[in-house]
């Protein structure tokens, strides 16, 4: 076969060059046609638009024509064509084919229309999929903007730890990491288990936040984010949780609550602007395919003011729901930890837009979050999307040594390990605050897709480690 250099897809489809002489390599995603003439479309990742490759039968070797079945990858030699059938511009008339891998009738992504259940039973070759392609190429771009966001207003990326000895949401939802034997325990007289002689000489875990090591930058670098996986080992099989995920974490020195929420909220319609932008034909494709109403919900969330509003707000409106008859399966009161059908129906039914709650009584949130002068309730803010629930909680942080303190003793927080935290306090503190950001929820928000399992290429979930 002549060597030619290889064009991407996504390129080809953008030339008008007809009648020269190209290469393309891709797998096939469906092959018809006649016995004369067989038309193959072939697909490289790199668009979800397939190119369509015209055989004639009789210039090729009948036993190859055979093995270009669904699934197989193919590199075809061929000359730029104009293009009337194939709904592109361009379609390539094969001088020359070759099989590079053959699909056996066993490939599981050989049917059309599986459920993402049975995908998931596949993850691996799911990934071969349009709809998994244009999930993982927005995925891309949404980690692109994020960086660019950031980037453009003078915030520094920092690196924060994965394995951590601290458990910053005092949730104790952690993954311990040790190279001990699990086997042969060394035990002291109570019956505890001795770390001494464990890799690093302590219980470790994987971090479930890197908010306390992005505290220590925002106070000397002025504005940090962090993006990497973080890691909770809570029971939730939800479509909303997974047991490792990705946290977009910024953190700022001199921020108010009111600045904080205002970059919540310019962050998101960044992001979402940036979608609308640079990943259309997958948007277009997602919006036919999955979810008919999502490019409208983009635009709307892109052009609408966030509501903000307090927690004691919030309760007074659940409260008047259920005065006017709605009923909800959990009890609403002041003081209680909103359940996700509360969430929803504050922004599905009551606002029909984005929520930004702030001002939650002190006890549902973590010991970090500044109290206001209330003594009740603290500087916490949670964003809350149609759809989704919630998917950025932050806080404006407790920099009173004293303060902070005391609610670490109330909340009975382990501090043995966390004296360099409480440093910040003691060293020239600072008003600061910051968010986290679930990658994973806003790429469901972006993509219409349903489940949190289906926008991370290898889920991880109570009882799931495959792949
Ligand atoms: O509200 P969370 O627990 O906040 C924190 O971790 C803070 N330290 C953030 C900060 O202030 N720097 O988590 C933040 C976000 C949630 O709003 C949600 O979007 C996402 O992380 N998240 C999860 N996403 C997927 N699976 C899980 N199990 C998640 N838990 C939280
Ligand atoms: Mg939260």
């Amino acid at each position: 076969m002549e060597s030619i250099r290889r064009t991407r897809i996504v390129e080809l489809l953008q030339r008008e060059d007809y009648g020269t002489k190209v290469n393309v390599k891709g797998w096939v995603r469906t092959k018809r046609g006649s016995k004369a003439v067989n038309f193959i479309a072939l697909n490289d990742g790199s668009t979800i638009k397939n190119i369509q490759i015209v055989a004639d039968v009789e210039k090729f070797d009948p036993e190859m024509i055979k093995l270009i079945t669904t699934g197989a990858c193919l590199s075809v030699n061929g000359e730029m064509v104009q293009s009337i059938g194939s709904g592109q511009n361009v379609e390539i008339q094969a001088l020359e084919i070759e099989v590079l891998g053959t699909c056996p009738a066993d490939f599981p992504m050989q049917k059309k229309g599986q459920s993402f259940e049975y995908m998931r039973q596949h993850a691996h070759m799911r990934l071969r999929t349009n709809t998994f392609g244009a999930v993982f190429r927005i995925r891309h771009n949404m980690a692109i903007a994020i960086h660019q966001f950031f980037h453009e207003r003078g915030f520094f990326y920092f690196h924060t730890p994965i394995i951590t000895a601290s458990d910053c949401e005092g949730a104790g939802q952690m993954f311990q990491v040790t190279t001990k034997n699990l086997y042969d325990l060394k035990k002291d007289e109570n019956g505890s288990i001795i770390y001494d002689d464990d890799f690093f000489g302590k219980t470790t875990s994987l971090t479930v936040s890197g908010q306390l090591e992005g505290e220590l930058g925002a106070t000397s670098l002025g504005q940090i984010y962090t993006f990497g996986p973080t890691f909770r080992a809570e029971n939730s099989n939800t479509p909303r949780h997974l047991a490792e995920f990705w946290m977009i974490e910024p953190e700022v020195a001199f921020i108010d609550l009111d600045d904080l929420m205002d970059l919540e909220e310019d962050f998101i319609k960044y992001c979402v602007k940036w979608a609308l932008d640079n990943c259309q034909d997958d948007l277009e494709f997602l919006n036919k395919m999955i979810d008919k109403g999502l490019i409208e919900r983009l635009k709307a969330v892109v052009n609408t003011d966030f509501v903000r509003l307090t927690y004691t707000e919030a309760v007074k409106i659940l409260e008047e729901a259920i005065a006017g008859g709605h009923k909800f399966e959990f009890p609403v009161y002041w003081g209680c930890d909103f359940a996700s059908e509360h969430e929803r129906y504050l922004v599905e039914e009551h606002f029909n837009k984005p929520v930004i709650l702030t001002d939650y009584p002190k006890d549902i949130k973590a010991f970090y979050m500044k109290m206001n002068e209330d003594g009740k309730t603290v500087q916490g803010t949670d964003v809350l999307f149609p759809q989704i629930g919630e998917i950025i909680g932050g806080s404006v942080r407790e920099e009173n040594y004293d303060k902070l303190m005391a609610r670490i003793e109330e909340m009975n927080i382990p501090m043995k390990d966390m004296w360099w935290y409480l440093d910040t306090r003691k060293f020239g503190t600072c008003p600061h605050g910051g968010f986290g950001l679930g990658f994973e929820r806003l790429i469901l928000f972006v993509t219409g897709m349903q489940n949190i399992r289906d926008v991370i290429p290898f889920p991880r979930t109570p009882k799931t480690a495959d792949f």
